[in-house]
């Protein structure tokens, strides 16, 4: 399927204004679903998509949001106590149009299948942030996970993107990604973000991520290189 146009969920974020720039630059007709504290956060591009006022969660924002739209791009976010990535993700799940692709952005920490390979450093660092998290109730981390969980049940034609730690810069072109965390291949553990937007945009049209969860890491990143020269090689041979 063609993409003509595209609803961003979470547009205001640092990752969604990323990723309207990337889907403005391909042509496609966005529309923007942000809360209406974070609408003058995307004046610049004011006239050029449309902007739905909301809670991401909120069933009604998103149905509206997504009508019509061949693509939702959606920023999974753990804020507040009230299910809020897990609202999101079934709004779009229930709402989108039948065929339309849908690509979901979370962290490392979300596993599809259980055999991503994590350091004793990030597993000791998503549990101090998830008890602390719930101690100040300001984020849910269990909550994307279980929005992620509702995402792999689904036969939606969905992709679930897994973001290694972030960093800003200019764009080094589109990361890198492996199936799982611990691949040598993403050691490095870094991706600008304006690249991880890059990957989320570019997957719209990229069917043969359907009902993948890619873990990215950047393409110029030390472990990054060391696989295509590995790769170099192998095919030298
Ligand atoms: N930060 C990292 O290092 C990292 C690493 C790996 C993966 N990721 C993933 O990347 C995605 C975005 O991360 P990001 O760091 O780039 O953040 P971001 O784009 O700035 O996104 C933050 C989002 O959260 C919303 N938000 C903030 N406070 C909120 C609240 N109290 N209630 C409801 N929504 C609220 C923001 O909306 P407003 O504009 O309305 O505030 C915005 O849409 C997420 O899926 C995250 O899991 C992040």
């Amino acid at each position: 399927m063609s993409i003509k146009k595209v609803c961003i969920v979470g547009a205001s974020g640092k990752l969604g204004r990323y990723m309207v720039r990337h889907a403005l630059e391909r042509g496609y007709e966005v529309v923007g679903v942000c809360r209406e504290r974070s609408v003058p956060k995307l004046a610049e591009f004011a006239d050029r998509i449309t902007i739905i006022p909301g809670a991401t969660n909120d069933r009604e924002v998103i149905r509206k949001a997504v009508d019509g739209c061949d693509g939702v791009l959606a920023v999974l976010v753990p804020w507040g106590v009230r299910q809020y990535s897990s609202g999101t993700a079934q709004a779009v799940l229930d709402f989108a149009e039948p065929d339309a692709r849908l690509v979901f952005s979370c962290g490392w920490h979300i596993s599809r299948d259980g055999q991503d390979q994590y350091s004793w450093k990030f597993r000791a660092a998503v549990r101090v942030v998830t008890v602390l998290a719930r101690l100040v109730r300001a984020v849910e981390i269990d909550d994307q996970v279980e929005a992620c969980r509702r995402i792999f049940a689904s036969d939606r034609k969905w992709t679930v993107v897994r973001g290694s730690d972030l960093e800003e810069g200019e764009s080094q072109g589109l990361p890198v990604w492996s199936r799982h965390v611990g691949d040598p291949i993403l050691g490095s553990n870094l991706t600008r973000r304006v690249d991880f937007a890059l990957f989320m945009v570019a997957a719209l049209a990229d069917d043969t991520l359907i009902h993948e969860a890619p873990a990215i890491v950047g393409r110029c990143t030390p472990s990054a290189r060391a696989h295509a020269a590995i790769a170099g090689t192998a095919e030298n041979r």
